[in-house]
């Protein structure tokens, strides 16, 4: 497996190629890293999950280089899909939406949607483009870690997590840190009605302004999760994520910089903003574990916008704890 780190459009080119011949190529996308494969070879799309360890009946996001492509992928799409897709494509935002004849079973876990995503970030822009001109439709790519681990946000992640499941024609393309650092929004537009299945940056409040729609109850139900039982652990580091109490000395501590380290305790990040928590959320939560801390106390972000995004994250992760937000 190669690590590529001179975006040359050549390089980009023979990416694309890789992944025609039905080779892994992990991304950089403005969210999080993906593990891109040919979303019309079964073979290619087997290894994702083989690589991850990812159970079977967690469907794969097609990853496509303009809204043009869309209707390859899907059939009767909502007109507020559009809007969105209009809006906010290539962006942060995945859209779930009635498959076509190519989205095979192997792909949305034998469902009847399919998970849609235009990125914006010009690596993954590059490589979908040249890919779709080699004859391609669409690259399947979930965030390029091990199943139930925290997504990577630079090439370097990306090895750590999977370089040893990797084959000699893989590659990692390294484009640097990403821009966002949490995954995409996931909306629902298979009913009359759109839903937030995953808080991202596209909020909630972008969502319901775009479209006109009174969609405040609902979807802040689906956003603020609060039934444990509705929770399931992911984005997880091996540290205990603790998301109360006072840290003490060789604990890990995560806050916005106004916040003073508690004493003793080791400063994991210092966000000035709430852009910039998304951001190092996830290197913060490596570098604990890259130190070997056993807890992590995280006093976290304001709950709205993609704040709202960043507690779902750390819910998910302190979920073996079974204290949320
Ligand atoms: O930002 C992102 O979305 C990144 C980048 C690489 O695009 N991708 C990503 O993929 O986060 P993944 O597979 O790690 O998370 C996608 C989530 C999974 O929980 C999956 O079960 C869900 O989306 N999903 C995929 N297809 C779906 C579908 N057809 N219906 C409902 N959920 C779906
Ligand atoms: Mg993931």
């Amino acid at each position: 497996m190669a690590i590529i780190s001179n975006c040359t459009p050549s390089i980009i080119k023979n990416a694309a190629l890789a992944l025609k011949k039905g080779h892994l190529v992990a991304f950089p996308t403005e969210t999080v890293y993906g593990l891109g494969a040919d979303a019309t070879n079964a073979e290619a799309v087997a290894r994702i999950y083989h690589v991850k360890a990812r159970p079977l009946d967690h469907p794969l996001i097609v990853h496509i280089s303009t809204l043009k492509k869309l209707t390859n992928w899907s059939n009767n799409i909502p007109n507020y899909a559009f809007k969105l897709a209009e809006k906010y494509w290539p962006g942060p935002m995945t859209l779930v939406l009635p498959r076509s004849n190519l989205a095979k079973d192997y792909l949305t876990g034998a469902q009847e949607n399919v998970a849609i995503r235009v990125p914006s970030n010009p690596i993954s822009r590059s490589l979908l483009r040249d890919f779709e001109n080699l004859g391609g439709e669409g690259v399947a790519a979930p965030s390029a870690n091990r199943f139930g681990s925290v997504s990577p946000t630079s090439a370097l992640d990306v090895y750590s997590e999977l370089g040893n499941f990797l084959e000699d024609f893989d590659q990692i393309i390294d484009g640097g840190k990403c821009k966002i650092g949490i995954e995409s929004t996931i909306i629902d537009c298979t009913g009359i009605l759109p839903r937030i299945l995953r808080p991202g940056q596209i909020t909630f409040k972008m969502i319901s302004n775009l479209l006109q729609l009174n969609l405040e109850e609902k979807t802040a139900q689906a956003v603020n999760i609060r039934v444990p039982g509705a929770l399931k652990s992911h984005y997880s580091p091996k540290a205990q994520v603790l998301l109360s109490g006072i840290a003490s000395k060789g604990d890990g501590f995560l806050a916005y910089s106004s916040t003073p380290t508690p004493d003793g305790a080791i400063r994991l990040g210092k966000p000035n903003n709430v852009i910039e928590y998304a951001r190092i959320l996830y290197s913060a939560l490596r570098l604990a574990d890259d130190l070997g801390l056993e807890r992590v106390f995280v006093v976290p972000p304001a709950k709205n916008g993609i704040g709202l995004a960043i507690i779902d994250r750390l819910n998910r992760a302190c979920y073996k704890n079974s204290r949320l937000l």
